[in-house]
Protein backbone atom coordinates (compact mmCIF):
# COMPACT_ATOMS: atom_id res chain seq x y z
CA UNK A 1 0.00 0.00 0.00
CA UNK A 2 1.81 3.69 -0.87
CA UNK A 3 1.07 6.39 1.81
CA UNK A 4 -2.10 7.92 0.13
CA UNK A 5 -3.45 4.52 0.34
CA UNK A 6 -2.82 3.96 3.76
CA UNK A 7 -3.91 7.83 4.82
CA UNK A 8 -7.45 6.72 3.28
CA UNK A 9 -7.81 3.34 4.17
CA UNK A 10 -11.12 2.63 5.17
CA UNK A 11 -11.96 0.02 8.09
CA UNK A 12 -15.09 -1.71 7.07
CA UNK A 13 -15.24 -4.18 9.50
CA UNK A 14 -13.07 -4.46 13.13
CA UNK A 15 -12.92 -7.71 14.97
CA UNK A 16 -12.77 -7.12 18.77
CA UNK A 17 -12.56 -10.70 20.21
CA UNK A 18 -16.16 -10.93 21.02
CA UNK A 19 -17.57 -8.28 19.32
CA UNK A 20 -17.67 -7.40 15.53
CA UNK A 21 -17.43 -3.78 14.05
CA UNK A 22 -18.85 -2.47 11.35
CA UNK A 23 -19.21 1.38 9.60
CA UNK A 24 -23.02 1.29 10.07
CA UNK A 25 -23.03 2.43 5.75
CA UNK A 26 -26.32 3.69 6.25
CA UNK A 27 -25.17 6.72 7.97
CA UNK A 28 -22.34 7.59 5.16
CA UNK A 29 -21.69 10.17 3.82
CA UNK A 30 -23.42 12.82 6.83
CA UNK A 31 -21.80 9.76 9.71
CA UNK A 32 -18.98 7.73 9.83
CA UNK A 33 -19.79 5.25 12.74
CA UNK A 34 -19.55 1.80 13.94
CA UNK A 35 -22.33 -0.96 15.07
CA UNK A 36 -21.23 -3.38 17.23
CA UNK A 37 -22.48 -7.12 16.89
CA UNK A 38 -22.09 -9.87 19.48
CA UNK A 39 -24.53 -12.36 17.95
CA UNK A 40 -25.26 -14.45 15.15
CA UNK A 41 -28.48 -12.77 15.04
CA UNK A 42 -27.52 -9.33 15.24
CA UNK A 43 -24.94 -9.87 12.10
CA UNK A 44 -28.09 -10.92 9.94
CA UNK A 45 -30.06 -8.52 11.41
CA UNK A 46 -26.72 -6.00 9.87
CA UNK A 47 -26.73 -7.53 6.61
CA UNK A 48 -30.34 -7.80 5.79
CA UNK A 49 -30.83 -3.84 7.14
CA UNK A 50 -27.59 -3.12 4.47
CA UNK A 51 -25.78 -1.92 7.93
CA UNK A 52 -23.16 -3.97 5.81
CA UNK A 53 -23.17 -4.57 2.15
CA UNK A 54 -21.25 -5.36 -0.78
CA UNK A 55 -20.80 -9.19 -1.18
CA UNK A 56 -17.77 -9.77 0.05
CA UNK A 57 -17.70 -7.85 2.73
CA UNK A 58 -21.32 -9.88 3.63
CA UNK A 59 -19.40 -13.33 3.00
CA UNK A 60 -16.40 -12.07 5.97
CA UNK A 61 -19.22 -10.69 8.26
CA UNK A 62 -21.82 -13.84 8.09
CA UNK A 63 -18.26 -15.34 8.96
CA UNK A 64 -17.49 -13.45 12.02
CA UNK A 65 -21.70 -14.14 12.53
CA UNK A 66 -20.28 -18.10 13.27
CA UNK A 67 -17.35 -16.85 15.05
CA UNK A 68 -19.55 -14.94 17.24
CA UNK A 69 -22.18 -17.43 18.21
CA UNK A 70 -19.68 -20.10 18.97
CA UNK A 71 -17.89 -17.79 21.62
CA UNK A 72 -21.62 -17.17 23.19
CA UNK A 73 -22.41 -20.96 23.10
CA UNK A 74 -18.80 -22.38 23.78
CA UNK A 75 -20.08 -23.66 27.51
CA UNK A 76 -23.15 -25.15 26.27
CA UNK A 77 -23.75 -29.02 26.51
CA UNK A 78 -22.53 -30.52 23.15
CA UNK A 79 -26.35 -31.09 21.87
CA UNK A 80 -27.57 -27.54 22.84
CA UNK A 81 -23.85 -25.97 21.03
CA UNK A 82 -24.80 -28.11 18.19
CA UNK A 83 -28.66 -27.15 17.91
CA UNK A 84 -27.26 -22.90 18.65
CA UNK A 85 -25.38 -23.45 15.86
CA UNK A 86 -27.42 -25.19 13.41
CA UNK A 87 -29.59 -22.12 14.06
CA UNK A 88 -27.08 -19.74 13.25
CA UNK A 89 -26.12 -20.68 9.87
CA UNK A 90 -29.97 -21.12 9.62
CA UNK A 91 -30.77 -17.24 10.45
CA UNK A 92 -27.02 -15.85 8.82
CA UNK A 93 -28.10 -17.65 5.37
CA UNK A 94 -31.48 -16.27 5.38
CA UNK A 95 -30.33 -12.29 5.45
CA UNK A 96 -29.74 -11.85 1.76
CA UNK A 97 -30.15 -14.11 -0.96
CA UNK A 98 -28.12 -13.21 -4.17
CA UNK A 99 -24.32 -12.58 -3.15
CA UNK A 100 -23.37 -15.85 -3.19
CA UNK A 101 -19.83 -15.40 -1.42
CA UNK A 102 -21.93 -15.01 1.92
CA UNK A 103 -22.86 -19.03 1.13
CA UNK A 104 -19.80 -19.65 0.75
CA UNK A 105 -18.01 -18.10 4.05
CA UNK A 106 -20.70 -19.95 5.54
CA UNK A 107 -19.91 -23.25 4.27
CA UNK A 108 -16.49 -22.99 4.73
CA UNK A 109 -17.07 -22.37 8.48
CA UNK A 110 -19.60 -25.38 8.16
CA UNK A 111 -16.83 -27.79 7.50
CA UNK A 112 -14.26 -26.07 10.05
CA UNK A 113 -16.88 -26.74 12.68
CA UNK A 114 -17.82 -30.07 11.57
CA UNK A 115 -14.10 -30.68 12.54
CA UNK A 116 -14.76 -29.58 15.81
CA UNK A 117 -18.23 -30.27 16.63
CA UNK A 118 -16.89 -32.44 19.71
CA UNK A 119 -15.44 -29.67 21.93
CA UNK A 120 -17.41 -26.65 21.92
CA UNK A 121 -14.47 -24.14 23.37
CA UNK A 122 -12.37 -25.55 21.02
CA UNK A 123 -14.51 -24.95 17.69
CA UNK A 124 -15.38 -21.67 19.18
CA UNK A 125 -11.65 -20.93 18.76
CA UNK A 126 -11.05 -22.30 15.68
CA UNK A 127 -13.84 -20.91 13.82
CA UNK A 128 -12.84 -17.31 15.04
CA UNK A 129 -9.74 -18.02 13.40
CA UNK A 130 -11.26 -19.18 10.27
CA UNK A 131 -13.23 -16.04 10.40
CA UNK A 132 -10.61 -14.26 10.30
CA UNK A 133 -8.44 -15.94 7.39
CA UNK A 134 -11.41 -15.34 5.29
CA UNK A 135 -11.26 -11.69 5.98
CA UNK A 136 -7.52 -11.05 5.40
CA UNK A 137 -7.49 -13.69 2.28
CA UNK A 138 -10.01 -11.18 1.13
CA UNK A 139 -8.08 -8.05 1.41
CA UNK A 140 -5.39 -10.41 -0.19
CA UNK A 141 -7.48 -11.32 -2.80
CA UNK A 142 -8.89 -7.86 -3.87
CA UNK A 143 -4.93 -6.44 -4.04
CA UNK A 144 -4.39 -9.77 -6.94
CA UNK A 145 -7.41 -8.42 -8.78
CA UNK A 146 -6.19 -5.48 -8.73
CA UNK A 147 -2.78 -5.91 -10.17
CA UNK A 148 -4.37 -7.64 -12.64
CA UNK A 149 -6.82 -5.73 -14.01
CA UNK A 150 -4.86 -2.24 -13.89
CA UNK A 151 -2.90 -4.05 -17.05
CA UNK A 152 -6.40 -3.05 -19.07
CA UNK A 153 -6.28 0.50 -17.56
CA UNK A 154 -4.10 2.54 -19.93
CA UNK A 155 -3.11 5.78 -18.43
CA UNK A 156 -5.65 8.18 -18.13
CA UNK A 157 -8.80 6.41 -18.55
CA UNK A 158 -12.25 7.78 -17.81
CA UNK A 159 -13.91 4.32 -16.39
CA UNK A 160 -17.44 4.47 -15.56
CA UNK A 161 -18.47 2.61 -12.34
CA UNK A 162 -21.68 1.54 -10.41
CA UNK A 163 -23.02 0.60 -7.15
CA UNK A 164 -20.48 0.59 -4.64
CA UNK A 165 -17.21 -1.89 -4.74
CA UNK A 166 -14.26 -0.52 -3.04
CA UNK A 167 -13.09 -1.17 0.72
CA UNK A 168 -16.44 -0.49 1.97
CA UNK A 169 -17.75 -3.24 -0.05
CA UNK A 170 -15.01 -6.14 1.01
CA UNK A 171 -12.71 -6.49 3.57
CA UNK A 172 -10.48 -3.67 1.79
CA UNK A 173 -8.83 -2.13 -1.39
CA UNK A 174 -12.47 -3.61 -3.59
CA UNK A 175 -13.21 -5.09 -6.90
CA UNK A 176 -13.51 -2.92 -9.17
CA UNK A 177 -12.83 -0.34 -7.40
CA UNK A 178 -9.76 -1.93 -6.15
CA UNK A 179 -8.94 -1.87 -10.25
CA UNK A 180 -8.77 1.70 -10.18
CA UNK A 181 -6.90 2.00 -6.80
CA UNK A 182 -4.45 -0.32 -7.75
CA UNK A 183 -4.10 1.70 -11.56
CA UNK A 184 -3.93 5.05 -9.42
CA UNK A 185 -1.34 3.65 -7.23
CA UNK A 186 1.07 2.59 -10.21
CA UNK A 187 0.99 6.12 -11.17
CA UNK A 188 -1.54 6.10 -13.61
CA UNK A 189 -3.96 9.46 -14.22
CA UNK A 190 -7.36 7.75 -14.27
CA UNK A 191 -10.64 9.18 -13.18
CA UNK A 192 -13.85 7.58 -12.02
CA UNK A 193 -17.73 8.22 -13.61
CA UNK A 194 -19.43 7.41 -11.01
CA UNK A 195 -23.62 6.52 -11.12
CA UNK A 196 -25.42 7.73 -8.12
CA UNK A 197 -27.26 3.81 -8.10
CA UNK A 198 -30.94 4.48 -7.64
CA UNK A 199 -32.56 3.53 -5.83
CA UNK A 200 -30.18 2.96 -2.13
CA UNK A 201 -27.68 5.70 -3.83
CA UNK A 202 -24.55 3.27 -3.33
CA UNK A 203 -22.49 5.38 -6.18
CA UNK A 204 -23.65 8.35 -4.67
CA UNK A 205 -23.59 8.34 -0.80
CA UNK A 206 -20.47 5.08 -0.60
CA UNK A 207 -18.26 5.29 -4.14
CA UNK A 208 -18.10 8.96 -4.13
CA UNK A 209 -17.43 9.18 -0.36
CA UNK A 210 -14.37 6.32 -0.43
CA UNK A 211 -13.31 7.96 -3.97
CA UNK A 212 -12.97 11.52 -2.33
CA UNK A 213 -11.49 10.10 0.81
CA UNK A 214 -8.87 8.37 -1.58
CA UNK A 215 -8.06 11.62 -3.66
CA UNK A 216 -9.56 10.10 -6.53
CA UNK A 217 -11.05 11.91 -9.33
CA UNK A 218 -14.61 11.04 -8.92
CA UNK A 219 -17.52 12.42 -11.38
CA UNK A 220 -20.99 11.75 -9.92
CA UNK A 221 -23.72 11.32 -12.48
CA UNK A 222 -27.28 10.22 -12.46
CA UNK A 223 -27.82 6.56 -13.90
CA UNK A 224 -29.48 7.97 -16.56
CA UNK A 225 -26.86 9.99 -18.01
CA UNK A 226 -24.41 6.61 -18.93
CA UNK A 227 -25.62 6.59 -22.32
CA UNK A 228 -25.20 10.20 -23.41
CA UNK A 229 -21.61 10.19 -22.10
CA UNK A 230 -20.72 6.96 -23.87
CA UNK A 231 -22.52 8.69 -27.16
CA UNK A 232 -20.05 11.87 -26.47
CA UNK A 233 -16.91 9.55 -26.25
CA UNK A 234 -16.12 10.67 -22.33
CA UNK A 235 -16.51 6.59 -20.96
CA UNK A 236 -13.19 4.17 -21.54
CA UNK A 237 -14.38 1.36 -20.14
CA UNK A 238 -16.75 0.55 -17.37
CA UNK A 239 -16.06 -1.48 -14.91
CA UNK A 240 -18.09 -3.36 -12.15
CA UNK A 241 -18.24 -5.98 -9.52
CA UNK A 242 -20.62 -8.62 -9.49
CA UNK A 243 -22.88 -10.92 -6.64
CA UNK A 244 -22.65 -14.07 -8.29
CA UNK A 245 -21.35 -15.11 -11.24
CA UNK A 246 -22.63 -18.52 -13.09
CA UNK A 247 -21.00 -20.91 -14.22
CA UNK A 248 -21.36 -19.80 -17.59
CA UNK A 249 -20.12 -16.63 -16.69
CA UNK A 250 -23.81 -14.88 -16.70
CA UNK A 251 -23.29 -11.82 -14.20
CA UNK A 252 -25.77 -10.64 -11.15
CA UNK A 253 -24.78 -7.44 -9.93
CA UNK A 254 -26.33 -4.21 -8.79
CA UNK A 255 -29.65 -3.59 -10.64
CA UNK A 256 -28.76 -1.25 -13.71
CA UNK A 257 -25.85 -3.20 -14.45
CA UNK A 258 -27.25 -4.84 -17.48
CA UNK A 259 -28.62 -1.98 -19.04
CA UNK A 260 -24.63 -0.27 -19.06
CA UNK A 261 -23.03 -3.51 -20.63
CA UNK A 262 -26.26 -3.27 -23.06
CA UNK A 263 -24.98 0.46 -23.76
CA UNK A 264 -21.00 -0.74 -23.56
CA UNK A 265 -21.33 -2.77 -26.71
CA UNK A 266 -23.47 -0.18 -29.05
CA UNK A 267 -20.72 2.07 -28.13
CA UNK A 268 -17.86 -0.02 -28.24
CA UNK A 269 -16.53 0.47 -24.83
CA UNK A 270 -14.88 -2.66 -23.19
CA UNK A 271 -17.23 -3.75 -19.80
CA UNK A 272 -15.09 -5.23 -17.32
CA UNK A 273 -16.20 -7.33 -13.79
CA UNK A 274 -13.92 -7.80 -11.12
CA UNK A 275 -15.03 -10.18 -8.57
CA UNK A 276 -12.97 -12.85 -6.40
CA UNK A 277 -13.34 -16.88 -7.37
CA UNK A 278 -15.69 -16.86 -4.01
CA UNK A 279 -18.44 -14.73 -5.91
CA UNK A 280 -18.19 -17.39 -8.70
CA UNK A 281 -20.90 -20.48 -8.40
CA UNK A 282 -20.22 -23.18 -9.96
CA UNK A 283 -23.76 -25.01 -9.23
CA UNK A 284 -25.67 -22.25 -10.40
CA UNK A 285 -25.65 -23.11 -14.43
CA UNK A 286 -26.67 -19.64 -15.74
CA UNK A 287 -28.18 -16.10 -14.87
CA UNK A 288 -31.48 -17.17 -14.98
CA UNK A 289 -31.05 -19.58 -11.70
CA UNK A 290 -29.68 -16.75 -9.95
CA UNK A 291 -32.15 -15.73 -7.20
CA UNK A 292 -32.58 -11.98 -7.78
CA UNK A 293 -33.37 -10.55 -4.25
CA UNK A 294 -36.97 -7.80 -3.99
CA UNK A 295 -36.19 -4.79 -1.50
CA UNK A 296 -38.98 -2.64 -0.08
CA UNK A 297 -40.96 -0.65 -1.84
CA UNK A 298 -40.01 2.24 0.80
CA UNK A 299 -36.58 2.39 -1.13
CA UNK A 300 -38.54 3.20 -4.27
CA UNK A 301 -40.71 5.63 -3.30
CA UNK A 302 -38.83 7.75 -1.49
CA UNK A 303 -35.67 8.07 0.55
CA UNK A 304 -34.46 9.54 4.42
CA UNK A 305 -37.87 10.00 5.34
CA UNK A 306 -39.06 12.17 2.29
CA UNK A 307 -42.18 10.26 0.10
CA UNK A 308 -42.02 11.25 -4.07
CA UNK A 309 -44.32 8.49 -5.22
CA UNK A 310 -47.95 8.60 -4.61
CA UNK A 311 -49.84 6.53 -1.74
CA UNK A 312 -50.89 3.16 -3.10
CA UNK A 313 -48.92 2.71 -6.17
CA UNK A 314 -47.79 -0.60 -7.08
CA UNK A 315 -43.91 -0.93 -6.64
CA UNK A 316 -41.60 -3.24 -8.59
CA UNK A 317 -37.76 -3.13 -6.63
CA UNK A 318 -35.47 -6.07 -8.28
CA UNK A 319 -31.78 -5.06 -6.51
CA UNK A 320 -29.89 -7.06 -8.69
CA UNK A 321 -29.90 -7.96 -12.49
CA UNK A 322 -28.45 -10.26 -14.97
CA UNK A 323 -25.80 -9.32 -17.56
CA UNK A 324 -25.35 -12.31 -19.87
CA UNK A 325 -21.70 -13.34 -19.97
CA UNK A 326 -22.03 -12.68 -23.96
CA UNK A 327 -21.72 -8.36 -22.88
CA UNK A 328 -18.74 -9.28 -20.58
CA UNK A 329 -15.46 -8.37 -22.45
CA UNK A 330 -12.79 -9.81 -19.78
CA UNK A 331 -13.37 -10.96 -15.83
CA UNK A 332 -10.58 -9.99 -13.26
CA UNK A 333 -10.11 -12.27 -10.77
CA UNK A 334 -6.98 -13.08 -8.26
CA UNK A 335 -6.20 -15.98 -10.69
CA UNK A 336 -5.45 -13.69 -13.44
CA UNK A 337 -8.29 -12.23 -16.75
CA UNK A 338 -10.60 -14.50 -18.54
CA UNK A 339 -11.50 -12.64 -21.69
CA UNK A 340 -15.03 -13.30 -22.83
CA UNK A 341 -15.83 -15.43 -20.43
CA UNK A 342 -17.83 -18.96 -21.02
CA UNK A 343 -18.28 -22.14 -19.23
CA UNK A 344 -15.57 -23.31 -20.30
CA UNK A 345 -12.60 -20.79 -19.49
CA UNK A 346 -14.28 -20.39 -16.05
CA UNK A 347 -14.01 -24.11 -15.40
CA UNK A 348 -10.14 -23.71 -16.41
CA UNK A 349 -10.11 -20.82 -14.55
CA UNK A 350 -10.78 -22.56 -11.00
CA UNK A 351 -8.11 -25.44 -12.44
CA UNK A 352 -5.31 -22.69 -12.85
O1 LIG B 1 -27.06 -4.29 -2.46
P1 LIG B 1 -25.58 -4.18 -2.30
O2 LIG B 1 -25.11 -2.79 -1.95
O3 LIG B 1 -25.04 -5.22 -1.33
O4 LIG B 1 -25.00 -4.53 -3.73
C1 LIG B 1 -23.62 -4.53 -3.95
C2 LIG B 1 -23.23 -4.78 -5.35
O5 LIG B 1 -24.04 -5.01 -6.20
C3 LIG B 1 -21.76 -4.80 -5.67
O6 LIG B 1 -21.53 -4.39 -6.99
C4 LIG B 1 -21.23 -6.24 -5.50
O7 LIG B 1 -21.60 -6.78 -4.26
C5 LIG B 1 -19.75 -6.32 -5.64
S1 LIG B 1 -18.95 -5.57 -4.24
C6 LIG B 1 -17.28 -5.84 -4.35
Amino acid sequence: MNALSEASAVETLRWRDGRLELIDQRALPARLEYASCTSAAEVAEAIRSMVVRGAPAIGCAAAFGVALEARREQHRTRAEFSAAMDAAFATLAASRPTAVNLFWALERMRSELAAHRGDAKAAAARLAEAALAIFRADLETNRAIGRAGMKHVPDGARILTHCNTGALATAGHGTALGVVRSARDAGKRISVIASETRPYLQGARLTAWELIRGRIPVTLITDNAAGHLMSRGKVDMVIVGADRIAANGDVANKIGTYPLAVLALRHRIPFYVAAPLSTIDLRTANGKAIPIEERSAAEVTGYAGARWAPEGVEVANPAFDITPAGLVSALFTERGVVKRPNAGKIRRLFKR
